[in-house]
């Protein structure tokens, strides 16, 4: 057995949960789920009480995923209004420039004052109920204003990651339909600008049918406007009504889309709805990260993750905590910032990625033990499998040995964590996503499909439907089916593979799929190569993820030319500003290796296996390649990998 932290008893103290309480109403959740969830309901104020609780099937002939179906709500009703008696004139927000020194506290009023005012905007350009505004911004207040505008009339948001290209956003806006984009002149990231306008204006060309273009002033760069389709945000807001009565939205109506990569094709617009959603996301993010009245929140990730949908935005919203929003990146101006930011707002809750991690611990402990963390109470790990040296380094360097690291299993699917050790319940194991959030039935599935008993490895799959998971794929229900309830009948399948021990922790493998997990964002196989396949150069291409010190796994890539196009460095960079180019800044390869001919079997399938072995320098670890159509070709790309080292 690895070695097991015990709970901090200060913190047990007092915590929402204990650790009798956890085993109690796990046990009892798992018994009478419709009655927890029915409990964990009467955090929402609904507008017209639901009276059936969940009809769920995870049957592939009969999918249902229905929470709270008949009740009616909205959501930034509860995000914000049901908040202003009490707390009108304190901070919501505490935003922290990409520059230190630049910093805006947002409060609740004028958050409200805010979202009132552009949601008047955008009824007034006719965005109605269920259409879908693409939202594609730096981390500011005014991306958190946009997606509350959104849901107070009932609009769906798509929020597009602000490091993806041109490309990748209007793929987004014309999968999703979006007639209204939201963006900003420019974003800060680094030091660097990220001109998010001209972005948007390109994407907008491409992909049609965008009527409008909200545009809020970040850096006050003076950006092309398009008259009659572009808004500034600042004058439209300044003449716009300050009250927007809210929508009445059905609890299972989709309150966002968000895009996601897959093992097939083209990224899929997850949809969430409403109801069950709100419900399982504001009950879970107090409960996991144990949050009290008047403790400041920090999350650190980027506004177009799911990450940050559920437990930077929506979790804390739900609850009126304080949070911070932060917009650069840990290393500007220096490798102090985050430690910086955590004192100057006594941080008592800290999540963030394991990548990022890694990357500090290389700097060492100085730049973190020149500040006060103090504060710091709990500490949280999301994207990414933790191993066990990042997470020792975040539990004794920046959590002073006292605060439990609650590393959260889940997905963008999941909407809502499903593994992870509840800080006053659970005792930590490094490297391990903790046990099941309640109402949550993990099960372990052998090769051959029959659930693992105790402990073993296998696939990740769920029993039983959870109120936050994703209702479908837009505009693709079949493609939601076949990924997620074919594999396993009667259960969802996550696509990861996982190990359950002794005591009950799950320690997640990593993906099983051809999913790569790049400083915990993921990337399709199949999106990679089809990019570097469309160069008029390319005859075929393969990427494998290789183990990464600090990315967790890099992007490498095996490609064949086609004749008459001769190997060479301006070829290869060329490669490397496509794939910045079509995808973004993520999708930067480490290593492209010109291959004569892929491995392949007889049927044609490309042997990834293969190649990830050749790539991690394991030549006589190839597993089996009796299956191989063409020996020769394996042996050419492991003499030319080995030359390349
Ligand atoms: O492989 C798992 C990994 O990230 C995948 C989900 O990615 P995404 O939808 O982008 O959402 C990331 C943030 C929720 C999973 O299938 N993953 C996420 N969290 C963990 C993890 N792997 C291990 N441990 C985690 N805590």
């Amino acid at each position: 057995m690895s070695e097991l932290f015990p709970i901090p008893q200060t913190l047990a103290a007092r915590a929402h949960v204990d650790q009798p309480t956890y085993r109690r109403r796990y046990a009892e959740s798992l018994r009478t789920t419709e009655d927890f969830w029915e409990e964990e309901a009467a955090f929402i104020d609904w507008i017209r009480p639901f009276r059936e609780v969940s009809d769920t099937s995870f049957d592939p002939a009969d999918l249902r995923i229905r929470w709270f179906a008949d009740g009616t709500l909205n959501a930034s009703v509860n995000c914000i209004d049901r908040h202003l008696p009490a707390k009108a004139d304190r901070p919501a927000i505490l935003w922290e420039g990409d520059r230190p020194g630049e910093s805006r506290t947002v409060t609740w009023a004028e958050l409200a004052d805010q979202v009132n005012r552009l949601a008047n905007v955008l009824r007034g350009l006719g965005v109605a109920k269920g259409d879908v505004v693409t939202i594609y911004m730096p981390v500011i207040p005014e991306a958190i204003v946009a997606m509350m505008a959104c849901v107070r009339i009932g609009a769906v948001h798509s929020v597009v990651f602000s490091g993806f290209s041109a490309e990748a956003l209007a793929d987004r806006i014309r999968d999703a339909g979006a007639r209204v984009v939201i963006t900003a002149d420019e974003g800060l990231r680094g030091g660097r600008v990220v001109p998010l306008k001209r972005n948007a204006d390109r994407a907008v060309a491409a992909a049609g049918g965008v009527d409008h273009v909200i545009v809020a002033a970040r850096t006050g760069a003076r950006v092309p406007l398009t008259p009659g389709r572009d808004i500034r945000w600042g004058a439209a807001l300044a003449l716009a009504d300050p009250w927007c009565p809210p929508a009445e939205v059905g609890a299972d109506d989709p309150l966002f889309v968000l895009y996601t990569s897959g093992s097939t094709g083209r990224p899929k617009g997850l949809v969430h709805a409403t109801g069950g959603y709100l419900v399982q996301v504001g009950t879970s993010w107090r409960t996991i990260f144990d949050w009290h009245e008047g403790d400041v929140f920090w999350c650190t990730a980027d506004i177009g993750w799911v990450t940050a949908h559920s437990y930077k935005i929506y979790g804390p919203l739900l609850n009126g905590a304080t949070s911070v929003l932060f917009e650069g990146i840990p290393t500007f101006p220096d490798h102090a910032r985050w430690w910086s930011v955590i004192e100057k707002h006594r941080v008592a809750i800290f999540y963030t990625a394991p990548t990022a991690i890694r990357s500090l611990m290389r700097e060492g402990e100085a730049p973190v033990l020149r500040h006060d963390l103090s504060s710091l109470r709990v500490l949280g790990s999301v994207g990414e499998p933790i191993n066990p040296d990042a997470w020792r380094w975040l539990h004794r360097v920046v959590g002073g040995g006292r605060c439990p690291i609650v590393d959260t299993y889940w997905q963008t699917e999941t909407g809502s964590v499903l593994l992870v050790p509840i800080p006053g319940a659970v005792p930590n194991k490094p490297g391990a996503a903790g046990k099941p959030y309640f109402g949550i039935c993990p099960v372990v599935m052998d090769s051959a499909g029959r659930p693992v008993a105790g402990a073993g490895r296998g696939s990740l799959c769920f029993a039983g439907s959870w109120p936050a998971q994703a209702r479908t794929i837009l505009n693709d229900h079949d493609r939601f089916i076949r990924t997620y309830f074919a594999p396993f009948p009667d259960h969802y399948f996550t696509g990861d593979g996982v190990e359950r021990d002794r005591d009950g922790y799950y320690r997640i493998t990593g993906r099983i799929d051809d999913v790569l997990n790049v400083s915990g964002h993921r990337l399709g196989t199949v999106e990679l190569e089809s990019t570097l396949a469309s160069h008029p150069a390319v005859a075929e291409a393969a990427v494998v993820g290789i183990p990464h010190e600090i990315k967790g796994q890099a992007i490498f890539a095996f490609v064949t030319l086609k004749s008459g196009h001769p190997e060479s460095g301006t070829l290869r960079a060329a490669l490397v500003a496509l794939m910045r180019e079509r995808i973004g800044p993520i999708a930067t390869p480490e290593a492209i290796l010109w291959a004569p001919a892929l491995p392949k079997n007889r049927a044609g399938k490309i042997l990834r296996r293969v190649l990830a072995r050749i790539a991690a320098g394991n030549y006589d670890d190839l597993g089996d390649t009796t299956t191989l159509a063409d020996p020769e070709a394996v042996d050419e790309i492991v003499r030319r990998h080995r030359a390349s080292l």
